[in-house]
């Protein structure tokens, strides 16, 4: 930004009506979440949940968390939904955890637990810790900001990670091996059993994100799915992720982070008595923390309960598989590797007698508003299927199909990827 173009802000304020439309004229460029068209990012539980949440939010809208004895409330709500996540994810009576942000903080916080633990318990000075190269973009970040060296491993011909190669890289540094149900990709489950058993036989950490699946699969299961071993019962699993913002479907703003036992959950807490300010005590990476997404995250899942999230599993699983099916009936595409649950990508099928460029398909389906974020290796068009995408799941097929019949022997010249941005 230049000196010149550099915005500044109004002398005198103005009226909130003016103020509001304004806002209002700057979404008109966004993604058209409500026609259901995007395949990730928002994730909504329909017109009950967003009032339920809309008046929570507007109750909660100046709290701070900062402090729960100014605010017990807010200390009530946080061991409320922690205890009922736990609860879901059939954490042991021991189990206890935060709420955080959002599903990076909930696993910057595992990472720094694990680091912290192994530091205390074994005297590790030199952390390594090892994931996938499917696993969350956020565990490389976690890994850059607490001076951890990460061991990065393959996944299968199935986008499983490849266990045997985690197990080689396990050395008496390593802190933390990571699993997800699913990883974000390919929607795929990773054999979590293999990689906690890694955990448990070194004595370090096992962190399961499910910041995807933690308000799917207990419901999936529920409905009587096939749902691999994942959540506590799993032995040497000593952390999980779970965001209420995803398919938790609570305004953005709130993830679970879960420990097995509240001894592990000390390691991610810093704890300060030395300041001219007092005691400073804080769960995970915030100072202040807005009591807004917490009180909805409350409301949500009071106001949908086990049934209410039974309903929205059933209807985002129907929806998913048949855009599955759809998607394998359109000739040119396909579904990578076999994931069951709500996440998905799509690619050129190399089967195919020519071969279709899918980053220019997802540029042809966005002229029609459907979104898709681009990813890769290999090239894909990523879908996180919802409860949002209810009652269009058909029209997207036949929009797939038409588009790929336009795009055919096309090429997209901006082969970028961008799974979030900066500016
Ligand atoms: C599997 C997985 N882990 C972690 C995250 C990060 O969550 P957040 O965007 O809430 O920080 C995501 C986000 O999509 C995810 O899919």
């Amino acid at each position: 930004m230049t000196e010149a173009s550099r915005p500044t802000l109004p002398r005198s304020g103005r009226p909130s009506a003016d103020v509001i439309a304004d806002l209002a004229t700057k979404r008109n460029a966004d993604v058209r979440w409500a026609d259901g068209r995007a395949f990730g990012m928002i994730y909504h539980g329909g017109p009950g949940v967003d009032e339920v949440a809309e008046q929570a939010a507007l109750l909660y809208l100046h709290e701070n968390a900062l402090n729960t004895r100014a605010f017990p409330s807010l200390g009530e709500i946080q061991s409320e939904v922690v205890g009922w996540t736990a609860d879901l994810l059939n954490g042991p009576s021991t189990a206890s955890g935060f709420l955080t942000s959002g599903g990076t903080e909930s696993i910057l916080c595992a990472v720094l637990a694990a680091r912290e633990r192994a530091a205390y318990k074994r005297g590790v000075t030199a952390p390594e810790m090892i994931v996938a190269e499917s696993a969350h973009a956020a565990f490389h970040k976690a890994a850059h900001l607490f001076g951890i060296t990460l061991h990065k491993t393959p996944v299968l011909g199935d986008w499983t990670a490849d266990v045997a190669a985690m197990a080689e890289a396990v050395t008496g540094n390593t802190v933390l091996v990571v699993g997800s149900a699913p990883q974000y990709p390919q929607g795929v489950i990773d054999d979590i059993q293999a990689i906690a058993a890694l955990a448990a036989d070194g004595g370090f950490s096992c962190h399961v994100d499910a910041c995807m699946g933690g308000f799917v699969l207990p419901f999936a299961e529920m409905l009587g799915r096939e749902v691999p071993p994942w959540d506590f019962r799993v032995d040497g699993v000593t952390t999980i992720s779970a965001d209420v913002h995803k398919l938790g479907y609570a305004p953005k703003g709130v993830s679970v982070i879960l420990h097995r036992t509240r001894e592990l959950r000390r390691y991610q807490t810093f704890v300060f008595d030395d300041w001219l300010g007092g005691f400073y005590a804080s769960p995970n990476l915030q100072g202040s923390r807005s009591g807004l997404p917490m009180a909805a995250a409350w409301a949500v899942m009071q106001h949908l309960g086990v049934d209410g999230y039974v309903d929205l599993t059933r209807t985002v699983l129907e929806n998913a598989d048949r855009m599955r099916a759809g998607i394998e009936d359109v000739d040119g595409i396909r579904v990578l590797g076999d994931p069951r649950f709500h996440l998905l990508a799509i690619a050129a099928d190399p089967e195919a007698d020519e071969p279709i460029d899918v980053f220019a398909l997802g540029d042809e389906l966005a002229t029609d508003g459907w979104f898709h974020d681009r990813q890769g290796p290999p090239d894909s068009l990523h879908a996180t299927v919802s409860n949002s995408n209810s009652g269009v799941i058909d029209d997207y097929v036949g929009a797939i199909g038409r588009a790929v019949a336009k795009i055919r022997g096309s090429e997209a010249d901006d082969r970028s990827t961008s799974y979030s941005t900066i500016d």
